[in-house]
């Protein structure tokens, strides 16, 4: 039978990979929606080989563009934040949550609702709002299939198992582009720099968030909302080489270790087939050629990132949302020059200590409003923060 999918956020780094997967497969998949931001031409492009019904801009400025460059096909085309969420709830097997930040909320949110399976790589779903994803699903019965490779990893290793036999989740970090860079030169880090990682190919976001260490510490978040891990069951490790992506420990002393190669295909394809497992197009690992595998323990003082995303599960409520939010922003400030590569935590710290010391965002009941209000409340704060430094 044929499997109906959308991909929202289609024209990034995972939207990309997933289509590689799906087209590589035509007679399976029927593709209902793609959306995309910027990326006009590769979206009409895409919605055209792969027949789609609907192709969204998220920029309604872009909407005459995406017209004309779908203009003489039968894809129909929409733009704004409202259809990219619409477009999630038009009838679908499988969804790919793959846009980039808190505005993937909204849209994974309304196919979850749907009962919709939701193949989630949008970390900030979870880190802002986990409750609130999970409620949903849980109401709908929908499933939620983590596509991040440490949770799909750790999904993949507790299959079969008993939740109460896990005594820990590991995650690992590569440590990114400043592992061994010596401390005192992080500050003069720049984007270009910040922006090349050792082993994965992802957006410029990502990849500097794992630079700092902020997608690990998201992943932490995200584990201990998607698992119901305790924080202090939750480890992370950094192994430069990113061939495990997670353990999990049992009670009797076993560590299940999920290893592959770093390729985002065998998350998307693993979450695109379940339950079953297909064949899939990513390298087979020669062990013999690696030889040897290296951990080390990560160090708090380069990677504040890490204590962070502990104080924000400590904090509870709607901390993530402005752990989140803090984050975008100061990684924004990085981006245009207004602040340097170690001044992005101190923005994030200011930011939570500010709210959460004098907002009552952090305690209101978990809605998608209040937690989009918590998102806007913290986004002024890391900007005040950022325009002191900058300033
Ligand atoms: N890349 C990875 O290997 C990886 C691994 C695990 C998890 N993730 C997570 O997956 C998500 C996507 O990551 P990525 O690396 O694929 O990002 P990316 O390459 O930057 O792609 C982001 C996608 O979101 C779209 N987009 C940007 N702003 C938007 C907005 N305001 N509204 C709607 N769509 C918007 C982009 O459109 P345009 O490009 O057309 O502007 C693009 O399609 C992130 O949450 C990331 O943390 C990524």
């Amino acid at each position: 039978m044929r499997c109906k999918v959308s991909i929202l956020g289609a024209t990034g780094s995972i939207g990309q990979n997933t289509i590689d997967l799906i087209s590589r497969d035509p007679d399976s998949y029927d593709v209902v929606a793609l959306t995309g931001a910027s990326n006009i031409a590769q979206l009409a492009h895409d919605a055209i080989a792969l027949k789609a019904d609907i192709a969204v801009t998220a920029d309604e400025t872009l909407l005459e563009d995406l017209r004309d460059a779908l203009r003489g096909s039968d894809v129909t085309a929409a733009a704004g934040a409202a259809a990219v969420t619409e477009c999630a709830t038009r009838p679908s097997d499988w969804v790919m949550s793959a846009i980039v930040g808190a505005a993937g909320l909204a849209p994974g949110l309304a196919a979850l609702e749907q009962g919709t399976t939701l193949a989630l790589a949008n970390k900030e779903s979870l880190v802002c709002a986990g409750a609130l994803m999970l409620e949903a699903a849980r109401r709908s019965g929908s499933k939620i299939l983590p596509v991040d490779s440490e949770h799909s990893a750790i999904f993949q290793a507790l299959i079969g198992e008993d939740m109460a036999a896990v005594e820990r989740i590991i995650i690992t970090a590569s440590g990114g582009a400043f592992r061994d860079w010596p401390l005192e030169d992080l500050a003069g880090a720049t984007l270009d720099q910040a922006s090349s990682h050792p082993n994965w190919d992802m957006g410029q976001r990502i990849t500097i968030d794992s630079a700092s260490m902020f997608n690990k510490a998201m992943e932490v978040i995200e584990t201990r909302e998607f698992f119901g891990v305790l924080p202090e069951q939750i480890e992370v490790i950094v192994h430069p080489q990113s061939l495990i992506h997670a353990l999990v420990g049992f009670a009797d002393g076993a560590l299940m270790a999920h290893v592959g190669p770093p390729d985002m295909r065998h998350a998307i394809g693993f979450a695109l087939h379940h339950p079953d497992r297909k064949h899939l197009p990513v390298d087979r690992l020669d062990l013999a050629a690696i030889g040897q595998l290296e951990f080390r323990a990560p160090d708090d003082e380069r990677w504040p990132a890490l204590r962070l995303a502990r104080e924000t599960m400590q904090a509870g409520g709607m901390a993530g949302a402005v752990f989140n939010a803090a984050k975008e922003t100061a990684l924004d400030g990085f981006i245009a020059g207004q602040i340097n590569f170690v001044q992005m935590a101190e923005v994030v710290e200011d930011t939570l200590a500010h709210v959460c010391a004098t907002d009552g965002h952090i305690a209101a009941t978990m809605t998608l409003d209040t937690v989009l209000q918590t998102d806007h409340v913290a986004r002024k704060a890391a900007q005040a923060a950022i325009d002191k430094r900058a300033g």
